[in-house]
């Protein structure tokens, strides 16, 4: 990357970490610092004087108050453009998706799939070694009411009940629990029966995991996601003893109230095992903690869990460190997607089903792609869902607004792929695009040729803060940035023509490449 390579050039001529900037107006030069405003006790005039011969330079200006500006020759622009990452060789393993057995698939699990599989694809892209792991929520007192509500209420071939039914008695058990007090108890009893392996609770809770993965599947298909393992909960069952255990040796379990819990100096405690002797999902998650580390040895353990749970992975992460792990861990906490008139409307009530969502989105894409097949339409519905998850930063809430999501002109998934569309019919006309620079560069193609240079640095800050929007706000200035030169510059039939065709033939590369970072389909035509 060449601003790395210079600002290590630069570091040691000044003795300094320096920062580089790239300027937004280009006028002064292709990258900027400020260290001599910083460091005092040199002039911008001394510091120039330092820095040995580097021949890919054009010129170095100082402007301003003691700006310093680096002017790069087009050819190692264009040098820089095919240049491959130095890959990194470590492993991490991620926890996403994690959709809830008997549960809708909902928008929450959408945000957590989407932004977890972008950040696996850009640790993959940086050469890790990744791991991504489906934490299915299939384990837990709920199943014990669950149980209960199928006894009661549900269809005498439980096989043919889908995922909606199951909800569905699933509340009714709920409402009903406020008037008929003994509910809550049978079904904590049944739980117990079920982590005790009771042959009627585990066959009917085995029906019911059958009946949602159906339904998962279907949509990780549309979504185009597959996760490497898929390990439930109820996979760490036999691992519980050990891991109470170990925190009984280590001292860390305390009794409240007949139940198991451990106590932290800044936080509220965490449950270990309830008064009725089942376990939790903490203790869960320190089970499957461990398992992670040990089976995959990992440089790197990061949850993408809404935000609502990061007290839970804070005690988690703190529980690990005082068992010795020294893993780094991260909870990539994301918010939560608003609609912009409050509500989206839904046939079954409370809960947002993305299956409506993808259908809304696929009406919508008709609009803008009015002729095309039902392929392309999906591809652009998906994408423009996707992208507008991804393009925010995953801390904070999303609020989502059709009319923006499928702009074609805004910071849309339609807009980067109707111009990676342009680009690909360009191409169609051109014989050979090559990179000799033809004359001078205009400031269109020298703004568009420093926007391709960022690619590699962009996917490395997208990673590093685990926030897929530094990759997604990239292809949008890549975008632009190709259409202001698209406006204003002829292609085919100019003496430019295979010069141009190789900016374009670049931007679309970069822009496929990165949509398919983002898990987001490049579609040919528009
Ligand atoms: N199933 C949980 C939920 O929907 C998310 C699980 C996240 N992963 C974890 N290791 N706790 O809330």
């Amino acid at each position: 990357m060449i601003k790395k390579e210079l600002a290590e050039i630069l570091k040691k001529a000044w003795g300094n970490d320096v920062f580089l900037d790239y300027p937004v107006n280009n006028q002064f030069g292709d990258l900027a610092t400020n260290f001599a405003i910083i460091h005092k006790e040199k002039s911008a005039n001394d510091l120039v004087g330092l820095i040995p011969k580097i021949d890919w330079l054009e010129k170095i200006e100082i402007a301003g108050a003691g700006f310093i500006n680096f002017t790069i020759k087009p050819a190692k622009l264009v040098d820089e453009i095919d240049r491959e990452i130095d890959k990194i060789n470590k492993t991490m393993v991620i926890d996403y998706s994690a959709p809830n057995i008997a549960k809708p698939f909902g928008i929450g699990h959408l945000r957590s799939t989407n932004i977890g599989q972008a950040i696996y694809n850009l640790y993959q892209y940086l050469g890790w070694n990744c791991v991504g792991v489906n934490h299915l929520g299939d384990w837990g007192t709920q199943f014990g009411k669950l149980i209960v509500a199928i006894k009661k209420w549900g269809d005498k071939n439980l096989a043919e009940m889908t995922v909606e039914d199951l909800e569905k008695i699933y509340v009714r058990f709920h409402q009903e629990a406020e008037t008929d007090l003994e509910l809550e108890e049978h079904g904590r009893d049944w739980f117990a029966k079920l982590e005790n392996g009771d042959a009627e609770a585990r066959e009917i809770w085995q029906k019911c995991i059958e009946i949602s993965l159906k339904e998962f599947d279907k949509v990780y298909e549309k979504l185009g996601v597959k996760i490497d393992y898929a390990l439930g909960e109820s996979f760490y069952t036999d691992k519980m003893p050990a891991m109470i255990e170990e925190l009984k040796n280590k001292g860390l379990v305390t009794e409240s109230q007949g139940a198991k819990i451990i106590e932290f100096e800044k936080m509220p405690p965490a449950m270990v095992i309830k008064s009725n002797g089942t376990t939790t999902y903490f203790t869960r998650d320190m089970a499957t903690l461990k398992y992670r580390v040990e089976r995959w040895q990992p440089d790197l353990l990061i949850y993408e869990v809404g935000s609502d749970q990061e007290l839970h992975f804070k005690q988690v992460f703190a529980t690990a460190k005082k068992l010795g792990i020294e893993t780094e861990t991260v909870h990539v906490a994301h918010g939560m997607i608003r609609w912009k008139d409050g509500k989206f409307s839904t046939r079954s009530g409370k809960t947002i089903h993305l299956d409506e969502v993808i259908e809304k989105a696929k009406e919508e894409a008709r609009k803008i792609a009015p002729e095309n097949n039902e392929e392309k339409i999906e591809a652009v519905a998906i994408g423009a869902i996707k992208f507008s998850d991804l393009s925010a930063d995953p801390k904070k809430d999303i609020i989502f607004d059709w009319e923006k999501v499928m702009s074609m002109e805004g910071s849309s998934g339609p807009y980067l792929q109707y111009t990676y569309a342009r680009c690909m019919s360009v191409l169609e006309k051109i014989k050979e695009p090559t990179n000799n620079i033809f004359s001078d560069l205009n400031l269109e193609e020298k703004n568009l040729l420093i926007e391709l240079i960022k690619f590699n640095e962009k996917v490395v800050e997208a990673a590093e803060r685990f926030n897929p929007a530094v990759l997604a706000e990239y292809l949008l200035s890549i975008a632009r940035k190709y259409n202001e030169f698209y406006a204003k510059h002829r292609i085919v039939g100019e003496a430019s023509e295979q010069w141009r065709g190789w900016l374009t033939q670049k931007t679309a590369e970069k822009l496929k490449t990165g949509l398919t970072l983002l898990g987001i389909k490049p579609v040919l035509e528009m």
